[in-house]
C-alpha cells in the first residue's frame, strides 16, 4: 500500500495523477484536517505533525510514502527519511527546474504557502536549478483555506489572484509554478487572470512518474483506495465531486 497524505485536499491534486500512473496499486490518503493549513505555521510544528501521520501510516503497513504537501516536505522530509529508513519517500517540491528551463522571458514565478516562501529547501531549489532566470517567489496567504472551504471561485480569492498576479505578468514572467498542491486546484481561476502571457507549472505528474519508479511490487495491487482525515472524514468525500475527481470516489474501499 502506498500512503499519500497533505495538510487537508490539496494532496488530492497529487493522488489524482498517482492513480493514473498507477491504476492497480492500492493507496491510503489521509489529509490532516484537523490542523489545516501548515502554511502559517512553524517548521518545527510541520515536522511534528509529518512525523506523527508517517508513523501512522508506516503502521498501517505503507510501504511508501508521498508527502503531497509542497509547505510538509520542504520542512520535514529529510525528518520522515530518517525516522523510516526503509520506506522510500517522495517529496513535492515546486517546479522551479521545469520552469527555469522553459522560460523564454528569463523570469519565472512560484506561488506558495508563507511556510515554503521562507524555507531554506526553496531556497536552495532556486540556487541550484534556477541558474541565470529571474524567480520571483510570490506568498499566497489564505488561497490553502479557500480550496479547504471549496470556495474555488470566491470573490474575494478572485481579487487576490489578480492582485497578486498581473504585477508578476506585468514584469515578464512567462512561468508560473504551482507551488501548494492545493493551488492546483485554483488552475481555472488562475488562468482567467494569466490567458495566454504565462504557463503554469504543476509537477503532479512528474511526482507520480517518480513514484512509480520507486513503487516495484507496490504497483500491482487491487486498485483500492481508503480515504481518512484527523478531522471531518465525510468532508473529504463530499470534496471529491467538487474538484473534479469523482472517477476517483469509484476505487474507495475499506482496506
Ligand atoms: N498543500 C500544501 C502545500 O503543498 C499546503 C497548504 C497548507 O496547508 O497551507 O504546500
Amino acid at each position: 500500500m502506498i500512503g499519500v497524505f497533505d495538510s487537508g485536499l490539496g494532496g488530492l491534486s497529487v493522488l489524482a495523477a498517482l492513480v493514473e500512473a498507477l491504476p492497480q496499486a492500492d493507496f491510503t490518503y489521509y489529509a490532516d484536517t484537523a490542523h489545516v493549513p501548515y502554511g502559517n505555521k512553524s517548521e518545527a510544528q510541520i515536522q511534528r505533525r509529518v512525523l506523527a501521520i508517517g508513523e501512522y501510516l508506516a503502521n498501517e503497513g505503507c510501504g511508501l510514502l508521498v508527502v503531497a504537501c509542497n509547505t510538509a516536505t520542504a520542512a520535514a522530509v529529510q525528518a520522515l527519511r530518517t525516522a523510516h529508513p526503509g520506506v522510500p519517500v517522495v517529496g513535492v517540491e515546486p517546479g522551479i527546474k521545469p520552469a527555469a528551463q522553459s522560460t523564454k522571458s528569463g523570469r519565472i514565478a512560484v506561488l506558495t504557502t508563507e511556510a515554503t516562501a521562507g524555507s531554506q529547501r526553496l531556497k536552495h531549489l532556486i540556487r541550484d536549478h534556477a541558474g541565470p532566470v529571474e524567480v520571483f517567489v510570490e506568498p499566497c496567504p489564505g488561497w490553502a483555506t479557500h480550496v479547504e472551504m471549496l470556495q474555488l471561485d470566491a470573490p474575494a480569492l478572485a481579487a487576490d489572484v489578480r492582485a497578486r498576479i498581473e504585477p508578476l505578468l506585468d514584469r515578464g514572467v512567462d512561468r508560473i509554478v504551482l507551488g501548494c498542491t492545493h493551488y492546483s486546484f485554483l488552475a481555472p481561476l488562475l488562468l482567467q487572470v494569466v490567458g495566454t502571457r504565462a504557463q503554469l507549472v504543476d509537477v503532479a505528474a512528474a511526482v507520480a512518474r517518480q513514484t512509480r519508479r520507486l513503487a516495484a511490487d507496490l504497483a500491482h495491487g487491487s486498485g483500492r483506495l481508503h480515504l481518512q482525515a484527523s478531522a471531518h472524514p465525510e468532508r473529504l468525500h463530499a470534496a471529491l465531486p467538487r474538484l473534479h475527481l469523482a472517477h476517483i470516489a469509484a476505487r474507495i474501499r475499506q482496506l
